[in-house]
């Protein structure tokens, strides 16, 4: 790699201990994928947040690099951690674990991270514009990033995005190129993609059949693309197929500029979203012990809308919308929070499913309509999950089993 005077030095250690090792890192990242040198970054987002992932020795490994100096450079943000970060008592969330989970997030705010803890940072503030460079973990927030809002970012990991934070530079490999941004798939969709879950159950099939490539979809009503099914549209199909990249025709920002693909490797159609349903819809109980929406965290107009639709019915399962918690500050000051909690509801913020310590609450079988939750819930949370549309999961929160 071509590196610059500073970069060098920064590598020598000439900057301390902690900027050499996050050099090394992304010195070592660009080696690997055959970057020629690096590019700024405006903006990171870290995942690997979790006491529940990281365990003792990626706090320990956390605090070491914090009390080497490491910095960050450039405005960096978190992914979701372990618990809620204000509620965790009330929601049962085990003291120890909160303790060392507090931990974690020190080591981070020590290094100058912000601590949002969600997984949609362009809701709350930090949505980058077309063509900047980011250096973003959390695959879902990638494929938005890169799709809806024409930012370029590899998947990156903890670690790396992390040492692209604290060096404000990453490889220039990748997404970062043009032409890597071109359509590897066409996608022909010929069945009606409304609701989110069926963007959701889309996402899955698309994922498993163009696995890291860049589809091109055709077909989509575009009046249904809004943020919310491109959110879950795309945190499906990374989940699926580690899809970092996607173009829909007429909606997403570069889709004009790929109109003659050059990467095709194939292309498919898909007649119909029935497979995608059975495949997430996989829990073999009726009762529910939860029902979890907000897989990426809700929006605004999410949770407005479920408190429409529950309009003051009374759950009797567990309900959870998880929302980065400014989202959730918001819906309480416009009264949303009180109209959720009176019909039993819960907005937690901070956390999911997913890296939550879920074993320690109890909870044996949920319900989602997120296609990424539905995904990861019973490999990643050991949790039998039923997917289906918003309807259903409220309903089932309401009669407290799936039908
Ligand atoms: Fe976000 Fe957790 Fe889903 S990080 S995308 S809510 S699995």
């Amino acid at each position: 790699m071509r590196l610059t005077d500073e970069e060098r030095s920064m590598l020598q250690g000439d900057q301390g201990e902690g900027v050499r090792k996050a050099m090394e890192i992304v010195v070592a990242l660009g080696t690997i994928y055959s970057a020629d040198d690096f590019v700024p970054v405006s903006h990171v987002q870290v995942s690997g947040v979790s006491y529940k992932n990281l365990g003792d020795a990626g706090l320990e490994f956390l605090r070491e690099w914090a009390a080497q100096g490491a910095c960050v450079r450039v405005p960096t943000t978190l992914n979701p951690a372990g618990m809620d970060l204000r509620h965790w008592r009330e929601l049962g969330f085990p003291a120890d674990f909160a303790a060392q989970q507090q931990a974690v997030l020190d080591a981070f705010t020590a290094m100058g991270i912000e601590a949002t803890c969600t997984c949609t940072p362009y809701l709350v503030g930090y949505a980058p514009k077309l063509g900047d460079h980011i250096a973003w973990g959390e695959s879902s927030a990638i494929s938005f990033a890169n799709s809806v809002l024409g930012a370029r970012t590899n998947r990156e990991g903890g670690p790396g995005a992390l040492a692209a934070a604290i060096v404000g530079r990453t490889g220039r490999f990748g997404l970062h190129l043009d032409e890597n941004r071109a359509p590897t798939h066409l996608v022909d969709v010929r069945c009606p993609v409304r609701r989110a879950s069926d963007f959701g159950a889309l996402g899955y099939l698309v994922g498993k059949r163009v696995a890291n490539g860049v589809p091109y979809l055709r077909g989509l009503d575009v009046a249904a693309c809004d943020v919310t099914n491109l959110k879950l549209f795309g945190a499906a199909v990374a989940a699926s197929g580690a899809v970092a990249l996607y173009h829909i025709e007429g909606v997403t920002p570069e889709s004009n500029l790929k109109s003659q693909p050059s990467n095709l490797k194939g292309e498919f159609a898909v007649e119909s979203l029935d497979e995608g349903y059975a495949a997430l819809n996989r829990a073999d109980t009726s009762s529910i012990d939860l029902v979890w929406i907000g897989c990426p965290h809700a929006s605004l107009e999410e949770i407005e809308l479920i408190a429409d639709k529950l309009d003051g019915r009374r759950v009797r399962s567990v309900l959870w919308i998880t929302a980065a918690h400014q989202v959730r500050d918001e819906a309480a000051s416009r009264g949303l929070l009180a109209r959720i909690e009176k019909s039993g509801g819960r907005i937690v913020s901070d956390t999911c499913l997913v890296v939550a310590p879920v074993e320690a609450l109890g909870i044996r079988c949920m319900a989602t309509n997120s296609g990424k939750g539905a995904f990861y819930g019973p490999s990643h949370a050991h949790v039998a999950t039923h997917f289906g549309s918003l309807e259903q999961c409220l309903d089932a929160a309401i009669r407290g089993e799936w039908q």
